[in-house]
């Protein structure tokens, strides 16, 4: 803080100092002073134009400068200049060699040559809002820019080359141009500004990024940035405008793959996904399969629409309800893992959006069919939709063979391959009749039982009445009554 304090006042001092002497210099164009951080391109507005009436007047003039590396420096400023005044317009304000920042506002010139003596000592170059086709040559060796501004002037080119020897170069404005191509760099960190060039191929920009280090280049205005994706290259199929962040998520895509101590998946993108009002979004693809991964992955890169986590000891599916990074999934696939139920399921949102849902070969016993059933009521393209259970083994009984079996056949693309756990039999080889006269279902014993009951009881009540009628008319008992020991109650009968 100290010396950030004895720096400001070293400043003070100096820009009074500066004042005297150039006002004893007596420099006719004295402007207010500039004081200019290093990484900032000189910038005049359009209101700080030399005023030009009569011809003679001169579009250019000279502006004193403080910077914090040195500051005895020059700085001029020039509007609207163009092929046949150039020169002489650089002339009439005493341009030399010596000049370290230089701004020129439209200027209207077929190509702008950037080898030469002339630029050779520019800390900052700003050729703006104008109209400059192309960017030629080369700088000079050990030229010390820092910042560069090219923006708005329509450039068609740049020269591959051109600013590769800018060593320094911490600032380049490429804005609002139709440039197809990024000139290289050298390898830096550097603040770029692409807004507004839309024509930038995103192939080039990906290219860019991966050359570089995504930490070394960063994008000013990078919100506003688009590029344009050509329909060679990659999974870009159409010419499109696609978001910069796109861009930089491709090549951040590696690092956001998930991985654990000794697993890892794989990431690619699979397409572009172009709804209308919006901007395009790369969908992803996650393949995990075979990490003997025990629970589902907990955090997916963005805009993940297919995970494949076949061939683990998954169990449970939580996650693709609940996991927020699980939002935009459309393809599940969880083949030969130990999920035991779909439970969890029930009113998420991956089954209001699935395309396919792949569960071959688990431990899946039950099917709560009414999780999966209604969204074929609510939405009709759900036919498009496909589940796969094949391969697990439900518990079978009579409703499995009369109603999950139909289910299975409309619903299920593998239904034939759906087993029972309790027959060795597959769902759709079971047959009602079969399997609802099921000797082990006990309610079907209790009717032979009541009926049983019934017949024994009205038999008895038969036996007893001609019994009775037997003993009144005949006078003796039959048999078996007559055999039968005297109980209390007889008594009462030979009483009268
Ligand atoms: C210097 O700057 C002040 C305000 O910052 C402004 O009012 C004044 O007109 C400027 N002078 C010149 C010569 O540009
Ligand atoms: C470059 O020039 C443009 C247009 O005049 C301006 O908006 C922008 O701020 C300048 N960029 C830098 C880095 O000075
Ligand atoms: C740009 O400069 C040209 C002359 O070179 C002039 O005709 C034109 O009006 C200028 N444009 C602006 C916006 O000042
Ligand atoms: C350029 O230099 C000449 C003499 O060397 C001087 O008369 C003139 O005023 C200078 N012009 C500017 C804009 O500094
Ligand atoms: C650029 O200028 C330099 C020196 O002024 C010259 O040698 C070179 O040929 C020029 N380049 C082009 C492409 O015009
Ligand atoms: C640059 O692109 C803009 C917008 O696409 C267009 O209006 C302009 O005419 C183009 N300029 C050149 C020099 O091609
Ligand atoms: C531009 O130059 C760089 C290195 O200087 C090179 O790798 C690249 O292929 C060149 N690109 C084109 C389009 O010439
Ligand atoms: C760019 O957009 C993201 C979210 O879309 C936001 O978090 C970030 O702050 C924005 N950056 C700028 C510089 O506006
Ligand atoms: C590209 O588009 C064509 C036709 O629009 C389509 O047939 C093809 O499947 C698409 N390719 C990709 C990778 O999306
Ligand atoms: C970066 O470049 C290397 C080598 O050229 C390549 O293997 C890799 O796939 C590239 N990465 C991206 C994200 O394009
Ligand atoms: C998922 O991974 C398994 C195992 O690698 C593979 O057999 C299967 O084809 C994959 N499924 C899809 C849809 O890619
Ligand atoms: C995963 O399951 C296989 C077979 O079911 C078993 O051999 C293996 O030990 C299990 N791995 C883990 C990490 O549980």
């Amino acid at each position: 803080m100290k010396w950030l304090i004895v720096i400001l006042c070293f400043y003070a001092g100096f820009a009074s100092g500066r004042t005297e002497e150039d006002q004893t210099l007596s420099i006719p164009q004295i402007v207010n002073q500039t004081i200019l951080a290093p990484d900032q391109c000189f910038y005049k507005t359009k209101d700080e134009c030399p005023k030009v009436i009569n011809p003679d007047d001169c579009p250019c003039k000279r502006i004193p400068i403080y910077s914090q590396d040195s500051p005895d420096e020059q700085a001029v400023y020039c509007c609207n200049l163009d092929s046949k005044n150039f020169e002489s317009s650089l002339a009439c304000a005493n341009y030399s060699n010596h000049v370290s920042y230089l701004h020129i506002r439209n200027a209207t010139l077929e190509s702008f040559n950037v080898t030469g003596v002339k630029w050779r000592r520019l800390k900052s170059l700003a050729l703006t809002d104008g109209k400059i086709k192309r960017i030629k040559d080369q700088f000079f060796m050990m030229t010390p820019t820092h910042c560069l501004n090219l923006s708005n002037n329509g450039l068609l080119e740049i020269e591959n080359n051109s600013f590769t020897r800018l060593a320094l170069l911490k600032s380049l404005d490429l804005s609002y141009n139709n440039i197809t191509h990024l000139p290289a760099i050298s390898g830096r960190e550097l603040w770029i500004d692409i807004s507004g060039t839309n024509t930038l191929w995103c192939h080039d920009i990906s290219e860019y990024i991966n050359k570089t280090g995504e930490k070394q280049i960063k994008f000013n205005r990078e919100n506003e940035t688009v590029c344009s994706a050509s329909k060679t290259w990659h999974w870009f199929n159409t010419t499109e405008r696609v978001p910069l962040k796109q861009v930089q998520y491709l090549s951040r895509l590696e690092t956001e793959c998930p991985r654990g101590l000794n697993w890892q998946c794989h990431c690619k993108f699979r397409r572009m996904d172009i709804v209308e009002g919006k901007q395009p979004t790369l969908a992803v693809e996650v393949d995990c399969t075979g990490n003997q991964l025990t629970e589902l992955p907990q955090t997916l890169p963005h805009h993940t629409i297919a995970l494949n986590v076949s061939n683990n000891n998954i169990t449970i599916l939580d996650d693709l309800s609940t996991n927020p990074t699980y939002a935009d999934m459309r393809e599940f696939y969880a083949d030969y893992n130990n999920i035991s139920s779909i439970n969890k399921l029930e009113g998420s949102k991956f089954l209001e959006n699935y395309a396919i849902l792949s569960l071959r070969y688990n431990k899946i016993s039950t099917l709560p069919t009414y999780i999966l059933s209604p969204t074929i009521q609510e939405n009709t393209s759900s036919s498009a939709r496909s589940i796969k259970i094949g391969g697990n083994e439900l518990h079978c009984d009579c409703n499995t063979a009369k109603f999950l079996k139909v289910w299975l056949q409309s619903r299920i693309m593998d239904a034939d391959e759906v087993l029972c756990e309790n027959v060795k039999e597959k769902v759709v080889e079971l047959e009602p009749l079969k399997m609802c006269v099921y000797p082990g279902d006990w309610t079907d014993y209790i009717y032979y039982i009541i009926a049983g009951e019934i017949i024994l009881l009205v038999s008895l009540i038969t036996k007893v009445t001609y019994d009775y009628w037997v003993f009144k008319s005949k006078g003796y008992l039959p048999w078996p009554a007559n055999k039968m020991p005297k109980l209390p109650c007889d008594w009462l009968c030979e009483m009268d």
